[in-house]
């Protein structure tokens, strides 16, 4: 069962796991009808995870046994309403950890955490997997406890609850929606339909981003992974490839040389300056063998590629 299969990472998800599983296999749900695709290929179902009746029965009735929850209030648009972001952010995860600590047939939970749980203090180069970590987001924040409660409930409950903290996650299939690493996707379809873009983010703001073939094979990987080999039940730093507006900028340009980017920075700038640049995935690596195919390179070039396909550009 995937939760918010109608957003960035959820439409990408189930036509993955619905490879791997077999389409009638894995539902598909959100509050939303997600775009065409996901609803007509295969089980989808309107429900919110936030009516924590209609969840467990729904778990129950479906005998789901693994649950990926990819619903939240993302960094940017949490700021604006801050009280219903955690509300959000928060509830829902609970509904979701409590739902698998008393339905026996749920086997294993995925929830996203992100490089948003680390803050000013932390150190932003090659941040390492166990640091200090002062977020200043609600977003953030709202990760950070979630973090220490799939930890508890691991521990006290014995939950497989398994997570990574995503860097910017960069795609063409699903925008995703008030991020601060939302530039980096933004950049791309700009590029393609007017050969401009104006940043939100700075000249020199560098932020861990991953293409999202990586992430979704990353995340899959680990929900397959042997439990008695993972040792971190909080989240695991996810790496990819540190990169700013201006390298992409410079990427762009070897396909769209007159490609013109200008930079007017919003309050996502601080934001983004809270976060790591890079971080340290050695654990990451270890424990499942988390590895990546794409760099900034080859991801360019999809991107663009695909982009142009969609648009008609
Ligand atoms: N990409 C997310 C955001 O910018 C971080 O997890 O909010």
């Amino acid at each position: 069962m995937v939760i918010g299969a109608s957003g960035q990472i959820g439409s990408e998800l189930v036509v993955e796991l619905r490879k791997i599983y077999g389409t009638g296999n894995v539902w598909a749900t959100d509050i939303k009808t997600p775009r065409a695709g996901v609803a007509d290929e295969g089980p989808f179902q309107v429900l919110d995870v936030m009516d924590d009746k209609q969840l467990i029965h729904f778990v129950i009735r479906n005998k789901i046994t693994q649950i990926y929850h990819l619903a939240a209030v993302l960094s940017g648009n949490a700021e604006k309403l801050p009280i219903q972001a955690w509300n959000i952010n928060m509830d829902s995860l609970m509904n979701i950890l409590e739902v698998a600590r008393m339905v026996e047939d749920v086997k294993k939970v995925f929830w996203p955490s992100s490089i948003a749980v680390f803050g000013p203090t932390t150190p932003r180069v090659n941040t390492p997997q166990l640091t200090t970590m002062e977020p200043i987001t609600v977003y953030g924040i709202s990760k950070l406890a979630g973090e220490r409660w799939c930890d508890y409930y691991y521990n006290k409950y014995g939950v497989d609850v398994r997570s990574v903290r995503y860097p910017g996650l960069i795609s063409y299939k699903t925008e995703a929606g008030g991020g601060t690493t939302d530039y980096a996707v933004e950049i791309y379809y700009e590029a393609v339909r007017n050969g401009r873009y104006t940043s939100f983010l700075q000249e020199g703001t560098a932020l861990p981003m991953l293409f999202m073939p990586d992430a979704i094979k990353g995340t899959i990987d680990l929900m397959e992974a042997e439990r008695s080999k993972l040792t971190i039940h909080s989240s695991y730093n996810l790496g990819g490839f540190s990169t700013t507006p201006e390298q992409i900028t410079a990427e762009i340009r070897k396909h769209i040389p007159d490609f013109a980017i200008s930079y007017n920075p919003d309050f996502r700038q601080q934001i983004a300056e809270s976060w790591p640049q890079s971080v340290d995935d050695t654990v990451t690596r270890m424990d499942w063998g988390y590895e990546t195919k794409y760099d900034l390179e080859k991801m360019t070039g999809i991107m663009l590629e695909e982009i142009r396909k969609k648009t008609n550009h």
